[in-house]
């Protein structure tokens, strides 16, 4: 893997960077702004060498189709603030742009292309898409680590059209990682949880053998949760689990790893309700489970007074409402309080979960802190990630 940082001779060369840009959004509003923030750097560096810059990036998941409030809009008006240089949002089609010549026309120092995830190409690793972005530039630099588990167009296929290197982040989010793996102590426990079910349900059998405890919070735990008869009502799961869950935990006994999932639940009738605590066996149909319980926060408070290693991705609860922000709390605050004491080893990672951290100025207790949801997850169990192999 080459780094931008040693390369010399950048001036006025045309950089296409592929950033991870996929901050949370509300009502067209950044709420935390941590990805955008981690990247200064490498934007710095490069204006300072005087190239000009095209981002590439994509937010949320639009599906190949044009999503207004996934517009990177409101990403370029943070970046030119933060910055003080112009930065100009690309709106055009793509393909409407023929070649770099037409990027000349604008004297700005940041070009923005629109979301990338607006064309469908992108999530297909399409080469002939590729290949189109590649014409735009004179050399691709990837630091997006925490989209660098997507074998899509921006990410791996470019790669094969023009010099590519790693950014500044990228590097230091994998020497991080590499160091954590080599150091790694046992007790460990994996902390899993989040919304993104679909994307780290085949990740934990492959960690398995590494861990002594996983302990499976947010929406993932509402598949286990059903797994062992009970009704999860309205709450968001995965279809199709039974199989792998049954997978998981036959391979857990082989392994003796723990697998925790909840005793107990916070419920409500919706996202904007409030709280009650309910028994697994106890949940109604119309209710959905948003948080886990106070049993069950003792639970992992215990699990962690026993480990030397915890690694942490992914929310208890859905805590964009506070009233269902308590388990996460308790999580953050018990890791931090044995992280301070110097009795565990902690890393947490994603996107969702460093923003909840940032709300409480709690990001700076923790060894190591990761952009990354999935690519963390997927890196810890040793997989060789298609963003990372193409630059290599
Ligand atoms: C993330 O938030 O983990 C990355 O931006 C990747 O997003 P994705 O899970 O939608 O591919």
């Amino acid at each position: 893997m080459r780094s931008i940082i040693k390369e010399k001779n950048l001036n006025s060369k045309k950089i296409l960077l592929r950033l991870d840009l996929n901050v949370p959004l509300e009502n067209g509003k950044i709420s935390d702004t941590t990805r955008i923030d981690k990247i200064l750097p490498t934007l710095n560096f490069l204006i300072q060498q005087k190239t000009k810059v095209i981002i590439i990036s994509h937010v949320g998941r639009p599906k190949g189709k044009k999503v207004k409030e996934l517009s990177l809009k409101p990403i370029g008006e943070d970046l030119r603030k933060k910055l003080n240089v112009r930065v100009k949002l690309i709106t055009e089609n793509i393909y409407d742009i023929k070649n770099k010549n037409y990027l000349e026309k604008f004297d700005e120092e940041i070009l923005i292309l629109e979301n990338i995830r607006f064309y469908a190409e992108e999530e297909k690793n399409d080469h002939r898409f590729a290949k189109h972005l590649a014409s735009l530039g004179d050399l691709y630099v990837n630091d997006a680590f925490s989209c660098s588990h997507r074998a899509h167009a921006s990410i791996h296929q470019i790669s094969k059209y023009l010099p590519s290197f790693s950014g500044l982040q990228l590097d230091l989010e994998v020497a991080a990682l590499n160091k954590i793996i080599t150091k790694i102590t046992k007790p460990i426990t994996c902390i899993i949880g989040g919304s993104k079910i679909s994307s780290k349900i085949d990740i934990i059998k492959n960690l398995i053998p590494k861990f002594d405890n996983i302990i499976i919070v947010g929406g993932m735990a509402n598949n286990f949760i059903e797994y062992f008869g009970n009704n999860i009502g309205k709450s968001i799961k995965e279809k199709n689990c039974y199989q792998i869950i049954k997978e998981i935990i036959s391979l857990s006994e082989k392994n003796e790893c723990k697998i925790i999932y909840p005793d107990d639940v916070l419920v409500s009738k919706n996202l904007n309700g409030t709280s009650k605590n309910k028994e697994l066996d106890q949940i109604l149909s119309d209710e959905m489970i948003l948080d886990i319980g106070p049993k069950t926060i003792n639970k992992i408070i215990h699990i962690i007074n026993n480990s030397k290693t915890i690694l942490w991705n992914g929310p208890a609860g859905y805590f964009e409402n506070p009233n269902f922000a308590n388990g996460s709390i308790e999580i953050a605050k018990k890791i931090i309080e044995n992280n301070k004491s110097n009795k565990i080893f902690s890393v947490v990672g994603g996107g969702d979960t460093v923003s909840l951290l940032n709300s409480l100025k709690f990001t700076d207790n923790f060894n190591f802190v990761s952009t990354a949801g999935g690519a963390f997850l997927e890196y810890l169990e040793g997989k060789k990630l298609p963003g990372i192999t193409a630059l290599n």
